[in-house]
């Protein structure tokens, strides 16, 4: 296990591919120098699947999964493990002494990932980074190579640990994690190819000095990721120049949200709609604006209200009170 690249494995760590029928899984093996055990997190698409500790020699299936135990083959687990322990123990040689020597609790990690495009084998990926920058990136597609360095070394000690790197690639690690990934698909079904319906709203909210407002639309709780949100002003969709935000976020709960949101000025009489189209839906979903009073305003109303209600009661209970005292027999002439 000398090379930079040497122990990749189907451990991993790069955007999942969007094609539809393309899946990937990877894995991300995290070692912090000086201690003697990495921890790992196995992921289907963007689902976690397992958890790995190599002390423990653990493989917890994360989630209601009780079903899982011939995902992963035990013997690949052993070797993978210990190749990878290996690995991050002699700590990567192409990186230079003077880069690591010396320094205890630094982040070393491994990814790698593997793909399935429908019934076709598509890439493996591996990577090594180092306090959290990619040093080294070897990838195999359809018979082909790609190395990438990202430190300043010579040819020969690159090529000195390249080819065993990519044997082991092609040989172990790209046919198991195919089948393991093949596996997975197989026991995550129902997981994979859940929808949830967006929650979406579109809001108004002043922005305290200038007098404007900024509206936002809001898209929340969805799965999967992919999802198209518009903005429309009088019907046309407002210019990608004016809007901010559109990033996915993740929440806790495995779905994802996505905001998008404009600012306009106090004088600005245009209608402002919000258009959602997203897998779970059959048809877009259209939200108009509503006006959110900030929770303190909303308190304060409230308030006098209730305050209102009493004045209003008391004064009636007072008023019949003096009207009794004062015409005690009148209810009997009335
Ligand atoms: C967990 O699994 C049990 C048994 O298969 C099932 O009844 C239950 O609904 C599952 N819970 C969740 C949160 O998926
Ligand atoms: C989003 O819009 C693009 C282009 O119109 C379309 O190809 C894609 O299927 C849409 N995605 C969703 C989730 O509706």
């Amino acid at each position: 296990m000398n090379a930079p690249c040497a122990a990749v494995v189907c451990l991993l760590l790069v955007p999942v591919s969007v094609l539809a029928g393309s899946h990937t899984l990877m894995g991300l093996a995290t070692y912090i120098t000086g201690e003697r055990a990495f921890n790992a997190t196995i992921m289907l698409d963007d689902i976690t699947v397992a958890y790995y500790n190599s002390e423990t020699k653990i493989y917890v299936a994360r989630g209601n999964y009780t079903n899982e135990d011939d995902v992963v083959d035990p013997n690949y687990l052993k070797a993978v493990s210990e190749n990878l322990l290996n690995h991050f123990e002699e700590r990567p040689k192409g990186l230079r002494p003077d880069n690591i020597e010396n320094q205890s609790h630094e982040v070393h990690q491994v990814m790698g990932l593997c793909e399935q495009n429908d019934n076709k084998r598509g890439q493996i990926i591996s990577k090594n980074a180092y306090r959290g920058s990619t040093f080294n990136e070897l990838r195999y597609f359809d018979g082909e190579y790609t190395y990438q360095g990202f430190l300043n070394y010579t040819r020969p000690e690159i090529q000195l640990n390249l080819e065993r790197s990519k044997e082991r690639l092609v040989q172990l690690y790209y046919p198991a994690c195919i089948e393991i990934l093949k596996n997975y698909l197989k026991k995550r079904e129902t997981q994979l190819n859940r929808k949830v319906t967006p929650r979406v709203r579109l809001i108004r909210k002043a922005i305290s000095d200038s007098g404007g407002s900024r509206v936002s639309c809001l898209a929340t709780g969805f799965y999967p990721r992919h999802i198209n949100l518009t903005l429309f002003r009088d019907q046309q969709p407002v210019a990608d120049h004016e809007i901010t935000g559109g990033d996915l976020l993740p929440n806790d709960d495995g779905t994802y949200q996505m905001r998008k949101s404009l600012e306009i000025s106090a004088a600005d009489k245009h209608k402002y709609t919000c258009s959602v189209t997203h897998l779970s839906l059959d048809n877009k979903l259209d939200v108009s604006l509503e006006d959110e009073l900030p929770r303190y305003h909303i308190a304060v109303v409230i308030f006098v209200l209730l305050w209102v209600c009493v004045i209003f009661l008391v004064a009636v209970a007072i008023c019949r009170k003096r009207q009794t005292e004062r015409h005690p027999d009148d209810d009997d002439v009335l």
